[in-house]
């Protein structure tokens, strides 16, 4: 499906992005929606004769990613990994066309990241300081002094409103407050950077209350992409991240294709990531010497239950879940039609069974089946070429025309909800049609047989119009009624059938489901999970707030050891053998310290042991436990002190 497609034409390029998604939450509907609107709005521009390529990836550098892994003790390069085949696989199975899927570990964006960094660096842009402050893990990103304190004393995230963390640390600094006059001189110039144009008030009020320089490096957080020339300092994770936007059309090389396609037509987002690309991304570009992107387009939140579909509330939906009852066009559909661009939208199950019912089931697919119905019964499904055409028939076409107009003017806008209320308005008109018409009688009355086929063509030529301006938002029903009508001519307008022609059996497009048996199928899942908690559950809850359970934690045996005998294993430098006493027994365990700990240091000496892990052979010898240490970026070990009133045995908790 993802096809590595990237050219010129002569069709007016169209480079598109979403965000690209964080690796320590698997996708929900929130993702969903970003990723099938950038789709919706790749196929209709294709539609319109561009030539496009859609953009889309991961962002798997930074403190969280960091964290979660190691929490989940794995690397977050495993982690990114696992979490990255979820991604490809829901936008593959919501008939995603992806041009290119980037990740920021790959190596040709590595690469880009420090080619721009450098481009900044020698502006002047780049100048090594302090950074005191607070920084929201979450969002990654840094908190003013400005912002609330919690009870424990620390910031609170505006943003998210979670609490931050106190951050000390050597840094390199962008210089931002350079760019607020420049900036707000662009936003001027193009007042259509922002859309809606509220969101773009909103940027504009936030830079005019003054730009603080951003710190733009990190000196605690390994997991980055090191900074040029200074490899104790990893790049901050959000100018690695929206540096995916050029090093994914070959900013690295700077070739045909880069400048084909930079500037970016349209970069896709919801308001939470609003102040990351309209303030920061710009002047990032504008130090680089580059060209701005050509608009941003802001969407709302899905909430569900009224609040924001967010992984540390809890509340997130899987569309893999919806695929047990609806195929993707309904969750497209149902997407693209709910919610306004600008507007949050409220995901309620029995507001999606509803919408995809009313509208896709009774009216679009009924439409169809009764159609395709009449021409079985009546015409043996074939037209036979005499048809006739009355005043009633050219109100149909005038009418599609009309609607027509003001979709594409909707679509244009990107404000597909809009553009398929109209759609529908049409088709419940053609539903109306068919009742005055009463094909049934005229097929009574042999006499009558070039009106019954003048009726019976003016909807296969409706239903097929529909078809193609409904074919970004529902591709793959799409392709079926093409199929059925034996038309897949493309192309807006009327269309022309010619006037004998068969069809094929039609099937049914978009089964009813019932809310009962939706409700009850989901209700089982929820009291089976609360129960005995899935692991898919499970592994969602780690994965996204990379908090574990109480009862997680007291599996974890801990005791105070002491070392009785220690000596070095011979041909390994980094293992020492521990003899140590638990308090009930004596055990044998292996720990890699031997570099910065000698035997002597540790004779006669108490240390925190896990009692319950399973043993393993390391170079021959039985390790029936570990010990604990802490350990810096460079995997130096610092073995805790402990107090020596500490009675052997005494357990940690
Ligand atoms: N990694 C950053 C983006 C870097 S882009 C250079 C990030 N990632 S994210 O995984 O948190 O994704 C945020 C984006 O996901 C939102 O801007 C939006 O596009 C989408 N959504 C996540 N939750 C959503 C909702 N509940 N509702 C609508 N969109 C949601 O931020």
């Amino acid at each position: 499906m993802a096809t590595n497609k990237i050219g010129s034409s002569e069709n007016k390029k169209f480079f598109l992005t979403t965000p690209i998604y964080y690796v320590n939450d698997i996708p929900h509907l929130g993702h969903a929606y970003t990723t099938i609107m950038a789709d919706v709005i790749k196929r209709y521009k294709t539609m319109r004769g561009y030539d496009v390529f859609f953009l889309t990836g991961t962002d798997e550098h930074g403190q969280k990613i960091e964290k979660n892994a190691s929490i989940k003790g794995i690397t977050p390069k495993e982690l990114a990994d696992s979490v990255v085949i979820r991604f490809r696989e829901l936008w593959d199975r919501l008939n995603v066309d992806y041009d290119k899927f980037i990740r920021t570990t790959d190596d040709y964006h590595v690469e880009g990241v420090k080619k721009i960094f450098k481009k900044v660096q020698e502006k002047g842009d780049i100048y090594p300081g302090d950074y005191k402050g607070h920084y929201c893990v979450s969002d990654e990103s840094f908190v003013s002094d400005m912002a609330e304190d919690s009870s424990a004393g620390n910031k609170i995230c505006p943003d998210c409103g979670r609490e931050t963390e106190k951050v000390v640390e050597k840094c390199y600094f962008f210089k931002l407050s350079a760019y607020q006059e420049k900036l707000l001189k662009f936003y001027d110039d193009n007042p259509d950077f922002i859309q809606p144009a509220s969101r773009m008030n909103e940027v504009k009020s936030f830079v005019k209350m003054g730009l603080r320089d951003l710190s733009i490096t990190r000196s605690t957080v390994s997991w980055g992409i090191p900074v040029p020339e200074d490899e104790d300092q990893t790049i901050y994770v959000w100018f690695d991240a929206l540096t995916n936007y050029i090093t994914g059309i070959n900013y690295l090389e700077e070739d045909d294709t880069f400048k084909d396609m930079w500037p970016a037509d349209l970069h896709i987002m919801a308001k939470d990531i609003l102040k990351f690309h309209a303030v920061y991304w710009p002047a990032f570009l504008m130090s680089a010497g580059l060209p701005l992107p050509k608009k941003e387009l802001i969407h709302g939140w899905w909430l569900k239950d009224e609040k924001k579909m967010s992984k540390s509330i809890g509340n997130v939906l899987d569309p893999n879940v919806l695929f047990e009852h609806f195929n993707s066009d309904a969750i497209r559909y149902f997407l693209m039609r709910e919610a306004p661009i600008g507007a949050d939208g409220n995901f309620s199950h029995q507001g999606f069974i509803t919408r995809v019912n009313t509208d896709l089931s009774n009216d679009w697919g009924n439409l169809i089946s009764r159609t395709g119905g009449m021409i079985e019964k009546y015409l043996k499904n074939n037209f036979s070429g005499s048809s006739t055409t009355g005043e009633r028939e050219i109100e149909v076409m005038e009418k599609y025309s009309e609607m027509e107009e003001s979709v594409i003017n909707f679509f244009d806008e990107y404000k597909f909800n809009r553009g398929i209320e109209k759609i529908f308005e049409y088709i419940g008109y053609l539903n109306r049609y068919i009742v005055e018409t009463q094909p049934w009688n005229l097929a009574k009355d042999d006499s009558r047989k070039e009106e019954l086929e003048g009726v019976l063509i003016t909807l296969v030529k409706a239903i097929l119009s529909i078809n193609y301006l409904l074919s970004p938002i529902i591709p793959e029903t799409s392709a079926i009624v093409s199929d059925i009508f034996n038309n897949d001519s493309s192309g807006f307008g009327w269309k022309d059938t010619g006037d004998s022609f068969s069809i094929r059996k039609v099937e049914q497009l978009f089964p009813r489901v019932d809310l009962k048996d939706f409700l009850k199928s989901e209700e089982n899942k929820k009291k089976e999970a609360t129960k005995t908690g899935t692991p898919e559950k499970k592994e969602k809850d780690e994965m996204e707030d990379g908090l574990i359970s109480f009862d997680d934690f007291m599996k974890v045996e801990m005791v105070i050891a002491l070392v009785n005998n220690a000596e070095k294993i011979e041909n390994a430098d980094k293992l020492l053998k521990l003899e140590v006493n638990t308090g009930s027994e004596d055990r044998t365990l292996v720990a890699g310290i031997a570099l910065h700990y000698s035997p002597e240091d540790l004779i006669g000496r108490k240390i925190i042991i896990v009692k319950n892990l399973k043993p393993v052979k390391l170079r021959g010898v039985l390790s029936q436990g570990m010990i604990l240490a802490a350990s810096d970026k460079d995997g130096r070990p610092y073995i805790p002190e402990i107090p020596s009133e500490t009675p052997v045995g005494a357990v940690l908790k």
